[in-house]
């Protein structure tokens, strides 16, 4: 036990800024549990308004009230969004509308992993629905606010996992052919192309968008994934990240100078990094967004 605190201590990711965002406002969606939780504590401490968008509003409401236990002062509130639904999507960005002058920080964090074939309430195979489509929508819902509070930033959670990732786009919804990671991995790799082709639609607005891989963190994404897999996973536990350290990069790219940090870019352990070649995939990126569009019946130019 003392050797396995001893590794922890010597290889445990170290992090911290002491920057404040006073008067900022941030969404974190699914941020009732793991690395979500831990990012909007964070930032409730720096002083910022958090509204957390979770599926399960009771959920929603016990993380806001863990937060102000521990986080003096802190200003969260609590939102249902089922990001599986594009119309609990769309009554989410009225409230944030009806609610909120302001909108600094939109971070894109909820995820599904790995799970068995199933559909959003849409008709959309989960993964992709659910960790790409639903923050698409979401996004273009809420631009002109963040437009309006610019300059804005909007951050999507990746996955180093999105380097098994190929968009199958004659096959998004894997009706022909479902595997649980491979979809994962598809939702992970439209993240980090969303992300690039956002940042150069938004840029001369002053909304920057920066992809993300929190690196291998120790929270309930496992949820699907088969037991003795999972037991592998967690007997290594104390090789992975907890949710607090899995949330660093998120809020390095919330908090860094603009100037530091390249908009479109996707970052690791606190800095810049390389996806794989399809990350950096140009015209996949806009064949998506337009494939993106039309699923959703939106307009986006
Ligand atoms: N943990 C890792 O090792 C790891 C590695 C790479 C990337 N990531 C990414 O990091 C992000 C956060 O994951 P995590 O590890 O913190 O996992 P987690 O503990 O399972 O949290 C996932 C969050 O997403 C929410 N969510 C799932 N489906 C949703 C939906 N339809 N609408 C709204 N919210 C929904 C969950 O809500 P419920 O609690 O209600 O289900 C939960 O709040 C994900 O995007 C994941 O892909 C994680």
């Amino acid at each position: 036990m003392q050797a396995v605190s001893f590794v922890r201590s010597v290889f445990a990711p170290k992090w911290s800024s002491d920057v404040h965002l006073e008067g900022k406002t941030a969404i974190v969606t699914g941020a009732n549990t793991g690395i979500g939780k831990e990012t909007a504590k964070d930032l409730a401490g720096r002083g910022v308004r958090v509204i957390l968008a979770c599926r399960d509003l009771a959920k929603g409401e016990q993380a806001a009230r863990d937060i102000m236990r521990e986080v003096n002062g802190a200003n969260v509130v609590a939102w249902q969004l089922d990001l599986a639904d594009t119309k609990s999507i769309c009554q989410f960005a009225e409230n944030i509308y009806n609610t909120e002058k302001e909108l600094h920080y939109l971070i894109n964090n909820a995820g599904v992993a790995i799970c068995p074939y199933a559909m959003t309430v849409d008709g959309y195979e989960l993964q992709f629905g659910v960790n790409h489509l639903g923050h698409f929508f979401l996004t273009f819902l809420l631009l002109d606010l963040l437009k309006h509070s610019a300059p804005s930033r909007v951050i999507n959670v990746s996955s180093a996992v999105h380097i098994m990732g190929k968009i199958q786009f004659d096959d998004l919804s894997g009706e022909k052919d479902y595997h649980p990671v491979r979809a994962y991995a598809q939702s992970k790799l439209a993240n980090i192309l969303f992300t690039r082709e956002l940042a150069k639609r938004t840029e001369a607005l002053g909304v920057t968008a920066y992809s993300v891989d929190p690196g291998m963190v120790n929270t309930d994404i496992t949820r699907h994934i088969r037991r003795p897999l999972v037991g592998l996973f967690k007997a290594f536990g104390f090789m992975l990240k907890n949710p607090a350290e899995g949330a660093y990069t998120t809020i390095y790219c919330t908090v860094t100078p603009e100037n530091q940090l390249f908009t479109g870019g996707y970052y690791r352990d606190c800095a810049s990094a390389k996806t794989c070649r399809a990350g950096q995939d140009d015209s996949t990126a806009l064949k998506l967004w337009a494939v993106s569009c039309h699923l959703l019946g939106i307009r986006w130019r």
